[in-house]
């Protein structure tokens, strides 16, 4: 795994954002293949450090043996407690890339994409106990209802989970195919023919119950902003609307002041060169 598989989305906005400056300390919450936190590293030599945490175990091996890099197999939910052990003081910046790699679709064979044939599974870190295939063969009509809307904000969600209980009866769902076909029989044939394809939302919405990916990002913006000193910046790239929504009910809540006053979009060569990038959003919290 030595080429790039994924590319940093908005990396020169999020530079331009946190600022390093010579020594200073980050953290980069979801490392991913280290686009970001090696980026930051560049900037604040000769001694500053960047703290990153990766959860998935494939992921985290690419980053090991940096210089400067302290590397940690932990979600972002175990940050304060890391910070703390490790006395990571102070913190100029913060960095949230959220949700799944290129790697995920493109490599990990744990079935985060439809157009790939692969398991049911969808965990980042393989030691958690709940999967896709458990959500789909397991849970009641009524539960997946509830994931497909409110997770995938799905239009078709009563649909999808009624036809996927019909299913199950007959045989389990084992796999992204299975799922797919299933999906594809529960939509009208217009929506087959929009922008995105028919399956995106329930995938989403599946891929954020099983690693309780909204849970987890409300938890981590809390402990970031423990661990920030005053001024300090807090990055966040969200990809879909539930993790805007979630973000903005937190600058809310916690009577943040937001450094963007709209949000930062790729350019039109960035979306060109990495059409994954069309859906980020970035926004800088500062405290
Ligand atoms: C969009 S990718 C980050 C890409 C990264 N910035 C780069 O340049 O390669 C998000 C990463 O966050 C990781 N992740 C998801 N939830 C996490 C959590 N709770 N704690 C730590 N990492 C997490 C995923 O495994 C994924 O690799």
């Amino acid at each position: 795994m030595k080429e790039q598989i994924h590319i940093p989305v908005l990396k020169e906005e999020v530079l331009s954002f946190l600022n390093p400056q010579k020594n200073q300390n980050f953290v980069d919450c979801t490392a991913g293949m280290g686009g970001h936190a090696l980026a930051l590293l560049e900037r604040n030599g000769p001694e500053g450090k960047v703290l990153a945490l990766e959860w998935d175990t494939d992921l985290y091996k690419l980053l090991k043996n940096k210089k400067r890099l302290l590397v940690f197999n932990e979600s972002y939910t175990r940050l304060e407690e890391i910070v703390e052990r490790e006395n990571f003081h102070p913190i100029s910046g913060i960095l949230f890339d959220l949700g799944f790699s290129s790697f995920h679709t493109e490599r990990s064979g744990r079935g985060f994409s439809f157009m790939k044939d692969e398991p049911l599974d969808m965990r980042y870190n393989k030691n958690t106990l709940l999967t896709a295939e458990k959500i789909v063969n397991q849970y009641k009509e009524k539960d997946l209802f509830y994931i497909f809307r409110k997770w995938g904000e799905e239009k078709y969600a009563r649909e999808i989970a009624r036809n996927i209980v019909s299913k199950r009866k007959k045989e389990p769902i084992k796999t992204t195919k299975d799922l797919a076909r299933i999906i594809e029989k529960s939509v009208p044939s217009s929506y087959k023919s929009q922008r995105i394809n028919c399956a995106t939302k329930t995938f989403q919405s599946l891929r954020i119950a099983v690693n309780g990916e909204i849970m987890n990002m409300k938890e981590g913006l809390t402990q970031a902003l423990r661990v920030l000193p005053k001024k300090g910046r807090i990055a966040v790239i969200t990809f879909h609307g539930i993790e805007e929504k979630t973000l903005l009910d937190f600058i809310k809540e916690n009577n943040l002041f937001l450094l963007t006053k709209k949000p930062i979009t790729p350019r039109i060569e960035e979306i060109k060169n990495n059409i994954r990038s069309r859906s980020a959003k970035l926004r800088v919290i500062i405290k």
